[in-house]
């Protein structure tokens, strides 16, 4: 069952119903200022941080869902509806909601008044922008009583939600041009040097800024006092929970249309600038944003400006072919979410509060994958924030906070994967690139100027820390954990209150991880090149020697018969193999072992990928282990603390899903690679939304595996991996169109299913239009490069500026 429809043309998914089985929401932003918005005007906006900088109120888990957002209650004749369905749920005679790039246009029609609300965030501003449009699409003249509505957060998002006896005593507001402008000043007076304003570009025939005083005393949101007496009650917060709500009389002959905006800003004042007059803020900054968005063309023209911003990003990769939904995917939903990703991280979304989690050291690593081709300059600057926060032992923190940019010591450190992303990172961004000065650059350790050494140091040190952590069998030690966050080897927790993640009582040397041997074997190739570039040919040398040494050591140790093992416990006892009753096999080695080239040669991985299809493939995706764990084992931690089927303990990690997918097409296995993507891409799911649940335009973190009693619904969209690991393996490896050190290699296995398509790559500058006929058979493809036929899978790059046209037959 579907809830709405792609409309590819306008790149926008539109929503149909205002009851999807879960809020569908857009993200608005792509610089300092960001919101969320559901497809009933839900979620919230932020400057830079969405904990410390949190411009409006929203209650996470409330009743009913989703509450709080941008509302318009519109009063025709005494009955109060909103564009957006909610708050009040009154009923529609036509509902939309179309979430595009970077904007969002909700439309209700009811009585033959059609409200369009247009939202987005112009590029450059720290404001968010509401349009709304009202036709009088009847026969009879309507005289409306319009209200707009936000509630403010008092900014620190974390302890407006926990201080009462403090914050129901702050909140301030100012009010300017009889309520045309509403400004939110709360703790002005003291530190902070920014302040909100809500402000509409008519003139007002009132306004509330006192929450009670337009609800009502114990009214909700959706039947509020003010809107339903059809008059402003003029309203001067003071403490307690100030908004912001204009309120506007629009009479409409039939036939006839009229169009308001509303800015939502957000303002930073130099400290000696702060005030007009002792206790009146300085307006002029804000007077200077409102002018900017005063006038429908003025929003027209942003609004140009934020399609020609992404026609250019999203024509860095773009594919024709006869798959719509694998034209789309490609062309516009999957690009978009990396960028969120890039934008957010895991902060902010309708799973993640913008209150707990910061930039993970390794999420952002992975996410760079999925945009290094889309802003490189920005996967340049993100790569050295990252890098500056690595220890020098080559460790790093887990996490690090986007503001102060600094490692964030509650998460903890000590997961032995983390410092080897930042070699796949760098790695990503000089295939890109070819900007190997990044390798000079000079970054500190812990963010300690003092302690700066080129970039390159550190990818030693993470190259390193490997070798210098190796347990019993020579396998890397995994710390508290590894990709897995919930493989807690080292943890042995016995108190409920305890985090999986920071708790750590065993300090043996003994626990070990397959996962990150695959990882250390497959990454070594780049780390050798790039140190051979650099001068340094010994460091290549051993580090070509210590992966194959390593690639010994996991196909005696980390081998099963069947699969790779998953790990060695605290105790030295096997993880993932036959002889245990539950989680006989892990999805992750067997990815990421092959993806390295591990046992390609000598058949291991052709049978682990079988077993991975034998054992843990669904109708729905892979699950990441099988059988799932049914009790706790404080050996192993977090994993078995899930009732089966959810989350790590044997879901469907679509952040996993890719290296099968990719490790598949590196055995040559091209059908089975594209069969394994069409079950978790989102656009392949749209007609099953009923049972996903979630946006069919973008990936989410997890789908319900097998032994859940839910299989099949998913949880946690937009903010993972999934994002940048699905764009990797659609794009380089089915498609097969990635840039490599020397040239843009081309060497599509994805079956026969799509067989004819063209790619169209931008990278270095130069774009090349590849032409694919696809047979399905795979191997080395037939490439002719302008003409001339080339041996292998290598297009050289060509000089910027040229196009080139490539032939492929495979
Ligand atoms: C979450 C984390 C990621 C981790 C994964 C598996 O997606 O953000 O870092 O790898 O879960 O535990
Ligand atoms: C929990 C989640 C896991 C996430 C981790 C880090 O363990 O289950 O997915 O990676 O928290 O916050």
């Amino acid at each position: 069952m579907r809830f709405g429809y792609f409309d590819d043309k306008a790149r926008e998914y539109v929503i149909t119903t205002p009851k999807t089985p879960y809020p569908w929401i857009n993200y608005l932003g792509s610089e300092n200022f960001f919101a969320l918005v559901s497809h009933r005007a839900g979620g919230y906006c932020f400057y830079r941080d969405a904990r410390l900088r949190r411009l409006m109120r929203y209650r996470y888990n409330n009743v009913p869902t989703d509450v709080g957002g941008r509302y318009f209650y519109i009063n025709d004749g005494g009955e109060v509806w909103n564009p957006s369905f909610a708050p009040t749920n009154t009923a529609l005679d036509a509902f939309e909601c179309r979430h595009g790039l970077g904007y969002t246009r909700i439309t209700g029609e009811r009585k033959g008044v059609r409200a369009s609300l247009l939202m987005l965030v112009p590029q450059g501003h720290t404001a968010e922008i509401h349009q709304l449009t009202l036709k009088n699409n009847s026969e009879q003249a309507k005289d409306l009583k319009v209200f707009s509505l936000i509630e403010w957060c008092l900014w620190n998002a974390y302890d407006d939600m926990t201080n009462y006896q403090r914050n129901f005593s702050t909140g301030e507001v100012e009010v300017e041009k009889n309520g045309a402008t509403l400004y939110h000043k709360t703790e002005y007076r003291e530190r902070r040097d920014h302040y909100a304003f809500y402000n509409v570009n008519a003139a007002v025939a009132g306004y509330d800024t006192d929450r009670e005083s337009f609800l009502g005393l114990y009214n909700e949101w959706g039947e509020p006092q003010v809107p339903a007496a059809g008059k402003s009650s003029n309203s001067v917060a003071s403490g307690w929970q100030p908004i912001a709500s204009h309120g506007l009389d629009v009479k409409l002959a039939p036939g006839e249309e009229k169009t308001f905006v509303f800015t939502l800003g957000y303002i930073e004042v130099p400290r000696e600038q702060k005030w007009a007059q002792p206790g009146i803020i300085n307006k002029k900054p804000a007077h200077e944003l409102i002018a900017k968005f005063s006038k429908p063309e003025q929003v027209d023209a942003a609004m140009k400006a934020l399609a020609d911003h992404w026609s250019k990003l999203l024509s860095n990769y773009s594919i024709e072919s006869s798959d719509e939904k694998l034209n789309r995917t490609v062309n516009i939903w999957n690009p978009y979410q990396c960028m969120v990703t890039f934008n957010m991280s895991r902060s902010a979304s309708y799973f993640e509060t913008g209150i707990g989690r910061g930039m993970g050291f390794r999420d952002s690593n992975q996410d760079l994958l999925g945009f290094v081709h889309l802003v490189p300059e920005r996967a340049r600057e993100r790569i050295i924030d990252i890098a500056s926060t690595q220890f020098p032992d080559g460790s790093a923190y887990h996490q690090y906070q986007p503001l102060t940019k600094r490692g964030n010591n509650d998460v903890g450190s000590g997961f032995n994967d983390d410092p080897l992303w930042l070699i796949f990172g760098v790695a990503a961004y000089i295939r890109e690139t070819g900007d190997y000065g990044i390798l000079d650059e000079q970054v500190p350790f812990d963010n300690d100027p003092k302690t700066a050494v080129p970039l390159f140091e550190h990818l030693k040190r993470s190259f390193h820390h490997v070798l210098n952590n190796l347990g019993p069998h020579g396998l890397p030690l995994i710390g508290r954990a590894d990709w897995n966050d919930c493989l807690n080897l080292n943890c042995f927790s016995e108190t409920p209150d305890e985090s999986f993640q920071t708790t750590g009582n065993r300090t043996g040397r003994t626990a070990e991880s397959v996962f990150i041997a695959g990882m250390f074997v497959g990454v070594a190739p780049d780390y050798a090149y790039l140190a051979e570039k650099k001068g340094f040919a010994d460091e290549a040398k051993k580090a070509r020697a210590e992966a194959a040494k390593m690639t010994d050591v996991v196909l005696k140790d980390g081998w099963d018969g069947e699969w790779f093992l998953r790990a060695y416990d605290f105790f030295g006892k096997k993880i993932g193999t036959k002889d245990n009753t539950e989680a006989q096999i892990f999805i992750e080695p067997q990815g990421f072992c092959v993806m390295a080239g591990i046992g390609v040669e000598g058949g291991q991985a052709k049978k682990a990928l079988d077993s991975v299809k034998e054992r843990l493939d669904t109708k729905y995706g892979i699950v990441l282990n099988n059988p799932p764990y049914t009790k706790y084992h404080v050996e192993i931690g977090e994993i078995t603390s899930y009732p089966p089927g959810y989350k790590e303990n044997a879901g469907i990690f679509c952040h996993n899903n890719p290296w099968i997918i990719i490790a598949e097409t590196v055995i040559g296995r091209g059908d089975r690679a594209f069969e394994y993507w069409k079950k978790i891409a989102p656009a392949y799911l749209e007609e099953q939304s009923e049972i996903h649940r979630l946006e069919p335009y973008v990936y989410a973190q997890m789908i319900a595996g097998k032994d859940a009693v839910r299989h099949g619904e998913a949880k946690n969209s937009w903010l993972t991996g999934t994002a940048a690991w699905n764009f990797v393996a659609i794009s380089h490896y089915l498609l097969g169109v990635r840039p490599d050190f020397e040239g843009l290699r081309v060497h599509p296995c994805m079956g026969g299913e799509v067989g004819k398509f063209t790619v169209t790559r931008k990278c270095r500058g130069a774009e090349y239009r590849i032409h694919v006929k696809n047979s399905g058979k795979g191997g080395v493809p037939k490439l002719v490069v302008d003409g001339k036929p080339v041996a292998g899978d290598l297009v050289p790059y060509a000089k910027a500026g040229s196009t080139v046209i490539v032939e492929c037959e495979v």
